[in-house]
């Protein structure tokens, strides 16, 4: 019989931003470093304290290295509803835990961290000093103690509505912050190529993450734009490679996107950009390529495909042409002439996306892609499906009052074979999706919509 692993106590502080997109995060990075999500865990929905049950503080340290959803993790040591249930919690943690932290020879502060309220030094000390029972024999340093613990009060999630008292507090040792610096140092504000459509630095890495990507995966980006998604994967030791349509994007030259520059510069493009991170490494290369006629040999190439495809708002869904697409009405072309642009309906581009995913992709990799959605009409069944593909996630992010776009996460579970190719065409799910062609016009026609409204109700 296998000898199961013990389960620790752990206690993550969450950010409060991107709520939808935190538990997959989560899951997926545990998954990727060996650790698991047990049902209960599923049930923390927005607030920022969620307990862990994994078992190591190497899984714990991991996990770290790589969120950027959650803020810190905790060895969590007591909780309670009250102090006196806290110190209960406390009494009854072994103490052969506690006491590599707490001998004579060591250094250590106590924080407190409250969420939904404020508290004064004098209320913050009265805390401190209430915990003395705690068998610490180290010398108190402020400034740089070995160890660290913290006390996290949780005042609910209403600030129209706080309690006198917290509804939940936590006593902890702290082990290691998240990686939400990365969201400011990788801003797009600051980097050296941007377009219209460039992917903020935060959910670059949230796809990332959600696609387990890990150091030597091999990443690919079929609408690879200015890149964002590469730089976030080759943070994490991928090598990336991408393609797009676009000329002047894959080339870095052509107008700029910076309001006070009229032309790119001469080292404007996606290989500078991973030079300015240090991560030229792991460049592989860019090219300009249609994703609805993809150039690869058969093979599984990519251990990750994360993409953000065109919605046809700020860029549009376009494809090359044939000569034997070229619509009714319209004269041939001579042979040699077949780069006419045709309109690709989302709905194309989509099943485009998952079939190239299902073949290309490693058993076991991850698509993770962005789809466009017009909120009034949205339901799970339109989210795109391939019989090679397991939908891991999918999180909405809101755009507008009737606009949104879901990221939605894929892992290859099965071969491809040629007849998986047309086998969502089988099926009575090809409907729904034909709802997204008309995305365009629909958010423009509620963005139209809300406009006059707001410049009547301005008016009145
Ligand atoms: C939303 S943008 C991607 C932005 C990118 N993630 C970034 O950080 O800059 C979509 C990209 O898809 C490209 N595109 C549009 N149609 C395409 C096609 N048929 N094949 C490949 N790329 C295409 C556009 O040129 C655009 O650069």
């Amino acid at each position: 019989m296998a000898l199961s692993c013990p389960l620790n106590r752990y206690l993550l502080l969450m950010a409060q931003e991107h709520l939808e997109f935190r538990l997959p995060e989560i899951k997926s990075l545990l998954s990727l470093f060996g650790g698991q999500f047990t049902t209960s865990q599923e049930t923390y929905g927005k607030s920022p304290f969620w307990i862990l049950s994994i078992p190591s503080e190497d899984i714990a340290r991991n996990l770290m290295k790589r969120t950027v959803c959650a803020k810190s993790i905790f060895e969590l040591w007591g909780h309670g509803r009250s102090p006196e249930e806290l110190y209960r919690s406390l009494k009854n943690y072994p103490v052969e835990k506690m006491i590599p932290y707490l001998h004579s020879d060591s250094t250590y502060k106590i924080k407190i961290h409250t969420f939904n309220k404020t508290l004064t030094q004098e209320e913050k000390v009265k805390r401190i000093d209430a915990l003395e029972f705690l068998p610490f024999e180290g010398k108190v340093n402020l400034k740089k103690p070995q160890h660290v613990f913290s006390i996290l009060e949780d005042y609910g999630l209403n600030p129209n509505c706080i309690p006198e008292n917290p509804h939940n507090i936590y006593f902890g040792r702290w082990i290691a912050d998240g990686q939400r610096e990365l969201i400011e140092s990788y801003s797009v504000k600051k980097r050296h190529f941007i377009g219209n459509t460039s992917m903020d630095a935060g959910l670059s890495f949230i796809m990332a993450n959600h696609g387990k990507v890990k150091e030597n995966d091999i990443v690919f980006d079929p609408f690879v734009g200015t890149g964002g998604l590469l730089i976030a994967s080759a943070h994490f030791g991928a090598y990336v490679y991408g393609t797009d349509i676009d000329y002047n994007t894959v080339h870095g030259v052509g107008k700029a996107s910076r309001k006070n520059q009229k032309w790119r510069g001469p080292d404007e493009n996606i290989r500078a950009n991973l030079r300015q991170y240090g991560l030229e490494k792991y460049y592989l290369d860019v090219l300009v390529s249609d994703a609805s006629k993809p150039c690869w040999r058969k093979g599984t190439y990519f251990d990750a495909v994360i993409t953000d495809p065109p919605y046809g708002i700020r860029e549009a869904t376009r494809r090359t042409g044939s000569q034997k697409e070229i619509p009714k009405g319209i004269d041939k072309c001579p042979e040699s002439h077949v780069p006419v642009s045709l309109s690709y309906h989302l709905s194309d581009m989509f099943f485009d996306l998952l079939n190239f995913a299902a073949e290309t992709l490693v058993l076991g990799g991850r698509l993770v892609y962005w789809l466009p959605v017009y909120t009034p009409e949205y339901t799970e069944e339109m989210v795109p499906w391939h019989p090679c593909l397991q939908l891991i996630s999918n999180c909405e992010q809101k755009l507008s009052s009737h606009t949104s776009r879901r990221l939605i996460t894929m892992e290859k579970v099965k071969t491809f074979e040629d007849r998986d190719q047309y086998s969502h065409l089988l099926s009575d799910q090809i409907l729904p999706y034909q709802g997204h062609n008309s995305f365009r016009e629909k958010y423009f026609s509620g963005v139209t919509k809300r406009i006059a409204k707001e410049e009547k109700s301005s008016q009145e």
